[in-house]
């Protein structure tokens, strides 16, 4: 093996250039040669890869987002987008591949494993969805980002005596909103793997008025059966009934933006040289993660399309800390 590739993919996430950064510098320490594939599977089809030296990754490791930016693409999941990024990396001499990035990049990874290509993923993506890592990067700066923007909702709604619905992203699982739910002091959390009507979040929050309370806040995942603007509508139907006003917050992308804070910069490096030292080793297929603190490889094929189960006791220690 002489020459490697990395690439980030899917959705951003504070840290993957920390990754970046570790990859390049730990490969070339390594003897190798490191390439950077631009925006993604979607540059590994078109061909779009950059040399990377130890010079070209300084001053990234404080930067959000990703120096070799990210797409979300569509022709990849075909056979045929597979085997021109297949070939890509044959014409350009690439022996493996790193890919950093969430559940759907590392389902692309098992299939072009599956197709023959040396690689190895790493853990990346504010969901904290993937099996294989208990944190995964990103996560700690995001949940950050959400309990500064709560914190300050939390002084506008006491002088208003208001309730606050604070939705947070996490795609289909509801990690990020129970954590900085409870990390926030929410009244009320929502999410996908404890379905909650609009009725039950406006009890709720009711309860906490009725406990004397002058305020309080749902913290809500995207990915709950019914939609924010559809809790908002209900809450404005039944207004008298209810007794209070509502305000939404959707916090969406300025989760994954910003400095990553120092635990996803020491993950995303730890991750980065294990990453190298895998493929180093020989070991393929393989997803780097944390788990019980320690640098971990699992098998590909048991993360692919899995999810990881939240341990829905911490939502009743939610309930009552509500109190
Ligand atoms: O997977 C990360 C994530 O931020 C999810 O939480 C969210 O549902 C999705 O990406 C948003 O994707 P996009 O940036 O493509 O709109």
């Amino acid at each position: 093996m002489k020459r490697i590739g990395v690439l980030t993919s899917g959705g951003d996430a504070p840290g993957m250039n920390a990754a970046i950064r570790a990859v390049t510098r730990t490969g070339i320490a390594a003897g190798l040669e490191v390439m950077g594939v631009r925006c993604g599977y979607a540059g590994l089809i078109s061909g779009e890869l950059i040399p990377l030296g130890a010079r070209d990754v300084g001053g990234i490791i404080e930067r959000g987002g990703t120096m070799l930016e990210s797409a979300r693409c569509l022709e990849f999941e075909t056979e045929e987008g597979r085997r021109k990024a297949i070939a890509t990396l044959r014409s350009k001499g690439v022996d493996a591949l790193i890919v950093i990035g969430g559940n759907g990049s590392q389902a692309g990874a098992w299939s072009l494993y599956k197709m023959g290509i040396p690689l190895v993923g790493i853990a990346s993506t504010i969901d904290n969805d993937l099996v294989g890592s208990d944190i995964t990067i990103g996560v700690d700066t995001a949940m950050n980002t959400a309990l500064d923007a709560i914190d300050r909702l939390k002084t506008t709604a006491s002088s208003h005596h208001r309730a606050f619905l604070v939705e947070v992203m996490g795609k289909g699982c509801g990690y990020l909103a129970l954590m900085v739910g409870i990390a926030g002091g929410a009244e009320v959390i929502a999410i996908p793997e404890a379905s909650c009507t609009p009725e039950e979040i406006a009890l709720g929050l009711r309860s906490a008025y009725d406990r004397g309370k002058k305020f309080a806040i749902a913290v809500i995942a995207e990915g709950i059966k019914h939609k924010t603007s559809d809790i908002a509508a209900y809450f404005k139907e039944h207004r008298e009934r209810i007794g209070f006003d509502l305000r939404v917050t959707i916090l969406g992308h300025v989760q994954r933006g910003g400095s990553p804070g120092a635990f996803d910069r020491l993950l995303a490096t730890r991750m980065g040289a294990k990453a190298v030292e895998a493929l180093v080793e020989g070991k393929q297929g393989v997803l780097v993660g944390l788990l019980k603190g320690e640098m971990a490889l699992t098998p590909l094929e048991k993360v692919a399309y899995q999810k990881k189960p939240l341990d829905l006791g911490l939502l009743e220690l939610a309930r009552i800390l509500a109190r």
